[in-house]
């Protein structure tokens, strides 16, 4: 740790940044993986961040808690009936970098610290969220924590296995969940004002024209399917090229149509991120082929048209190599709408912090997709170096955090 570096004392943004940027340094050591950033839902490595962020938030104030699937939760403002929710997620995918979802989390836990330290007294409560799970890395399903805070959990997931063969439900109570309160853990509507988030941009937009934030008008929807070709294994060296029944060859086949399929449309991204092989040895022809599908498209009605295209080929390329096909829909999550009030309040609070206002459309879901059916949202992007993500190489600035933290600051005193 830089031994110059003064938590103590926090006067100013730049500080509140630098210390926001130490921490996201901190938890980045919190892995499954060395010399890897990977921190999966209900993981030792999860709970370790969750402690440490438990802490940060006490020291700014905040009375914490952990839900019943274990987001870590700050609040400030004591009985006051309404609450703005601020927040994002603490997990990340494989080899992830260091701001995706945590950046949100600290840069509101700095807000709050602001807040107080100038004896700025909201006239509403704040929570500060600090979500469990939004990749969906380990179960396939993402956002189970907001899905817990907005009340749509899908109790099915609870049967889900991970790939050790854990259930989640097994995997919750392990992590000091409450598998059988989650419903409970609900918000009411009624109590909220909203809900924030702050989360780096993860695309090239605000770094092309050069300015640190963006205000999001929209969150892409998504479709994610696990497909699996089943064939025949066989002798590598017998069995003659027209008499096989290869599920990989199958699925490399659909592959290439899923890219061409996206392609071709406007506005469509398809990805294949998972694919596991059966038996999986060079000399036996594959008998299974299983991956992930994820699609996503601005516009519901373009994603579904396009996942119901793909699923056509998979079928049609499944029977005209005589082997099975089956298609789980794993998980859909529709195109949300920023709330154009919540919008308006922010574009004014980057204005008055000498910033040009950008409104842009997330390709990215988050959390806040989530959260839009019990509240109004809103979410500030944060310039990232190239608009790379979801990968080590994620970088931010300090100056850039910082305008972030002021303008995150200044658009709270519009609430209440
Ligand atoms: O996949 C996403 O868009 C986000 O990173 N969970
Ligand atoms: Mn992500
Ligand atoms: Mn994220």
């Amino acid at each position: 740790m830089d031994p110059s570096f003064r938590p103590a004392e926090i006067p100013r943004v730049e500080d509140c940044a630098a210390r926001a940027l130490h921490r996201c340094d901190a938890l980045a050591a919190l892995t499954e993986e060395e010399g890897a950033i990977t921190r999966r839902f209900a993981t030792p490595a999860l709970r370790e961040a969750g402690g440490l962020v438990a802490e940060w938030m006490a020291a700014a104030g905040m009375t914490v808690h952990r839900d019943a699937i274990g987001n870590v939760i700050g609040r400030v403002g004591g009985a006051e009936p309404r609450t703005l929710l601020i927040g994002s997620h603490l997990d990340t995918v494989r080899n992830a970098g260091r701001y995706d979802g945590i950046l949100g989390v600290l840069v509101a836990i700095e807000c709050v610290a602001l807040l107080r330290e100038g004896g700025n007294e909201l006239p509403y409560a704040v929570e500060v969220l600090a979500f469990a799970d939004e990749e969906g890395v380990r179960y396939g399903t993402a956002y189970l924590g907001s899905s817990v805070v907005a009340g749509c959990f899908d109790r099915a997931s609870l049967e889900r296995r991970d790939a050790d063969g854990v259930k989640m439900v097994d995997a919750i109570r392990a992590f000091d969940g409450e598998p059988e309160a989650l419903a409970l853990a609900r918000r009411d509507p009624a109590d909220l004002i909203g809900y924030y988030e702050v989360h780096i941009e993860q695309g090239p937009v605000l770094e092309d024209e050069d300015v640190p934030l963006g205000v999001v008008s929209a969150i892409a929807g998504q479709t994610r399917v696990t497909v699996t070709f089943s064939g025949l294994a066989g002798h590598a060296g017998t069995v003659p090229m027209n008499l096989r029944r290869d599920a990989l060859c199958a699925a490399a086949e659909w592959i290439a149509t899923v890219e061409a399929t996206a392609r071709e449309r406007p506005g469509l991204v398809a990805t294949i991120g998972e694919l596991s092989v059966q038996p999986g040895a060079s000399n036996v022809i594959p008998s299974e082929a299983t991956l992930s599908l994820d699609v996503r498209h601005a516009d519901d009605g373009e994603r579904e048209r396009a996942r119901d295209e793909l699923r056509r080929r998979a079928e049609a390329i499944a029977a005209g190599r005589g082997l099975g096909l089956e298609w789980d829909l794993v998980q859909e999550t529709s195109a949300v709408a920023c709330s154009p009030d919540l919008i308006d309040r922010l574009g004014e609070a980057i204005l008055a912090g000498g910033h040009q206002i950008i409104r842009l459309p997330s390709g990215a879901g988050h959390d806040a997709a989530v959260i839009s059916t019990i509240a109004p949202v809103a979410m500030l992007f944060v310039r990232c170096l190239a608009g790379i993500s979801h990968n080590p190489a994620e970088s931010v600035t300090l100056a850039d955090v910082a305008a972030a933290i002021s303008a995150s600051v200044r658009f709270l005193g519009t609430l209440g």
